[in-house]
């Protein structure tokens, strides 16, 4: 089973590359923005907490999102491959990804890093705004959410680095280049 972490800032479009790396190779999804977001709709104990969190644009507790991933996770037992969109954010949900797999006598396959300009992902962010109305897609929430990816999530690339699974991609401003070349690296793997 292909284990496939998708990585980058928000508005990086780690949602957008998990809809063609699921259409192309047939692998599940796991969006933990998505899991929260669902919990929230439906009013659950997990959802009201999640949702102080989000609305300021922080992270939830590791030992929170950590217990729901599992869930998830062996919900798509069975499947061609799994992509973890917006997971791990922090060192202690890397590891504990790399126990939760192992564990499952699986192993992480590659992590995909996106990387794109600040200035264009605000634009993206802004313009989803209008469109979709995420509660966390405003000027203010963006910013804390760039300053949370920046000081608490982007250090992690080194851990990934380490354990040699990195693969980055830099957006040149052509959405098909860059999805092309993303699958071209998957299906090299
Ligand atoms: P999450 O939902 O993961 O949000 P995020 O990381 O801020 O990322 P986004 O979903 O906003 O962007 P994306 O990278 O998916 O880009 P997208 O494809 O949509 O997390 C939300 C919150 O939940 C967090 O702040 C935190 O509170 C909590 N949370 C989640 N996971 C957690 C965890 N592991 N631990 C703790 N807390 C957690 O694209 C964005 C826009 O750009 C779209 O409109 C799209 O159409 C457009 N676009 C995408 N690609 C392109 C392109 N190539 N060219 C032009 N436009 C593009
Ligand atoms: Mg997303």
């Amino acid at each position: 089973m292909d284990n496939i972490v998708i990585f980058g800032a928000p508005g990086s479009g780690k949602g957008t590359v998990s809809a063609k790396l699921m259409e192309h190779f047939g692998y599940e999804h796991i969006s933990t923005g998505d899991v929260l977001r669902a919990e929230i709709k439906a009013g659950s104990e997990l959802g009201k907490i999640a949702q102080s969190f989000m609305d300021r644009g922080q992270l939830i507790p590791d030992d929170l999102i950590i217990d729901i991933l599992a869930k998830v996770y062996d919900s798509k037992k069975g499947s061609i491959g799994v992509i973890f969109d917006g997971f791990p954010r922090t060192l202690p949900q890397a590891k504990a990804l790399k126990e939760m797999l192992t564990m499952r006598g699986e192993k992480l396959s590659v992590t995909l890093n996106l990387i794109v300009s600040e200035e264009e992902l605000m634009r993206r962010l802004l313009r989803r705004a209008e469109i979709e109305g995420r509660t966390d897609d405003n000027k203010e929430t963006i910013l804390k959410r760039f300053n949370v990816y920046k000081t608490q999530t982007h250090p992690l690339l080194e851990w990934f680095k380490q354990e040699g699974l990195l693969s980055e991609f830099v957006f040149k401003g052509s959405a098909e280049n860059f999805a092309a070349e993303i699958i071209e690296k998957v299906e090299s793997i």
